[in-house]
């Protein structure tokens, strides 16, 4: 069977493609969840296309407030109402029995050779009709009539538990049933669409967030659904630092189409090192693309020029793309899905996420946060992208850092760890290379220092190594003492 396409963001993904031409398909959710909009939005999707709707508004919203509703979307359009959008009011009809609603609705459908009928608010009809038998037959009689002339049905009912005695038989007759809801998170509202059933096909189920705005209806699919999508083959090259000192310490840079958290407490310097990655990738001709959950467009280019690094020069010549996502409202799904669009946009190249840390904050199960670490991780390096991501831990972690299971480890295959400790009365920046994919690689620990020419990792000295070696099983900001040196007072 033909699929008529939503037109809904997400959601013809969700249903396994869209609505089967003939199908029935069940739309519930309290008053304000957003049925009337999906009904509205489809109609105005189909008739771009030339194919009209039927559209029977059951509720006491007369016509001309239906289309005052439907005027405050971007997707209105004047010209197809009364064309392909052919507003219906059964009101009249009611008082002569279903069975008349039943035959000037087909009448309607074949006279437009319409592709949807849309009966928004089944459950009025419920409280018209008492008969629940007689309702049932008409929604039965209705679909298998309609099902002939190959015109889906659009229902949309506020009875959102098909324990309802009353709303059993539009559940268990709907070809697809989709659930909308709305909860609190904190005082900010959220939306929700679960799709329940789709018969014959294979939709995405569960519960996959969505959103109203001007646009219209949206549905961010689970991010969980993107993972798998593509083959990883691991390259055998690698993705220069742009730092010589530590390029060494890696056999010529990090294992390109991998992933490398840069982990550190706030200050370490972690986003300066990633923005040097991304700029040696953008010297070597691969693109870019800097996502920041934090920092504004200015900000980062601001920090750039304090820190030598030509990043404007790289935004304005279009090797590397900035955006920033707000992490106000952040909703992990949405966010996913705009990265994944982001990433595919790039293609091969290099990527840093700063920020991830409130991405991962925002995911309140620990399962999913790993399962994001999975799916960013698998969406990179399907498209043999080199990432760098900056990852915030607490002060004190030392190189015990486990990762094991966590979000961390899914995410990356690499993992570089900055510490700062105080040695003899001064501060210390110190890096270390706690895990290289499948390679070799230099494990000692190394001293950097942060100045106007950026990250620069200093050579090594006969002098550090006592030092080194007296810091490097401590946590950061442990104090050292120098042997013979009186204690101080903190
Ligand atoms: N232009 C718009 N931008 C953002 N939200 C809107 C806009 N128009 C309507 N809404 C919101 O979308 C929802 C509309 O839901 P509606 O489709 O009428 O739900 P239902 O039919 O399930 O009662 C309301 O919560 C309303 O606040
Ligand atoms: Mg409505």
């Amino acid at each position: 069977l033909p699929l008529l396409a939503t037109g809904i963001p997400g959601f013809d993904t969700v249903l396994g493609g869209g609505v089967p031409a003939g199908d029935l398909a069940l739309i519930v959710g309290d008053a304000g969840s957003g049925k009337t909009t999906i009904a509205l939005q489809t109609a105005f999707h189909l008739a771009r296309s030339g194919s009209a709707t039927c559209f029977v508004s059951t509720t006491s919203e007369a016509p001309g407030r239906l289309l005052e509703h439907a005027r405050s979307y971007a997707f209105y359009d004047e010209s197809r109402v009364g064309k392909e959008l052919l507003l219906l009011s059964i009101y009249p009809l009611i008082q002569k029995g279903l069975g008349a609603v039943r035959a000037a609705l087909e009448a309607e459908v074949r006279q437009h050779g319409a592709r949807l009928l849309v009966l928004d608010g089944l459950s009025t009809l419920h409280d018209l009709h008492s008969e629940t038998a007689e309702l049932r037959r008409f929604v039965y009689e209705l679909g298998d009539l309609l099902s002939t002339l190959g015109c889906a049905i659009l229902l949309t009912s506020s009875r959102t538990e098909p324990s309802d005695v009353h709303s059993f038989a539009e559940f268990t007759m709907a070809d697809a049933l989709v659930r909308l809801s709305q909860s609190l998170r904190g005082t900010r509202s959220e939306r929700h669409l679960q799709v329940v059933k789709v018969r014959g096909r294979a939709p995405v189920l569960g519960l996959h967030t969505a959103r109203i705005d001007r646009e219209g209806f949206a549905v961010f699919p689970r991010f969980e659904s993107l993972a798998h999508r593509g083959e990883i083959t691991p390259a055998e090259h690698r993705a220069a630092t742009g730092l010589p000192e530590l390029d060494a310490m890696t056999g010529g840079g990090f294992p390109a189409c991998s992933v490398t958290a840069v982990a550190g407490a706030t200050g370490t310097g972690k986003t300066l090192l990633a923005l040097q990655f991304l700029l040696e990738g953008a010297e070597n001709g691969e693109p870019g693309l800097l996502v920041s959950l934090r920092e504004t467009r200015e900000e980062m280019t601001a920090r750039g020029r304090r820190f030598g690094l030509d990043l404007s020069g790289r935004l304005q010549d279009g090797t590397i793309r900035f955006e920033h996502h707000a992490p106000v409202d952040l909703e992990p799904d949405r966010m996913v899905h705009a990265l994944e669009a982001g990433i595919a946009a790039l293609g091969r190249g290099r990527f840093v996420l700063d920020g991830a840390d409130d991405l991962l904050l925002a995911i309140p199960d620990e399962g999913r946060r790993v399962a994001l670490g999975h799916v960013v991780s698998g969406l990179l390096r399907s498209r043999g992208i080199s990432a760098m991501v900056p990852l915030l831990v607490p002060a004190g972690v030392g190189p015990e850092l486990d990762l094991e299971h966590t979000p961390m480890a899914a995410l990356a295959q690499n993992l570089v760890l900055l510490r700062y400790v105080e040695y003899a009365g001064e501060l210390q920046r110190i890096l270390s290379i706690l895990k290289l994919r499948d390679s070799d690689f230099d494990a000692s620990i190394r001293r950097y220092v942060i100045g106007s020419s950026g990250f620069r990792l200093l050579p090594r000295t006969e002098a550090d190594a006592g030092l080194l070696a007296a810091i490097a099983g401590l946590p950061s900001e442990a104090r050292v003492k120098r042997p013979g040196e009186p204690e101080r007072s903190r």
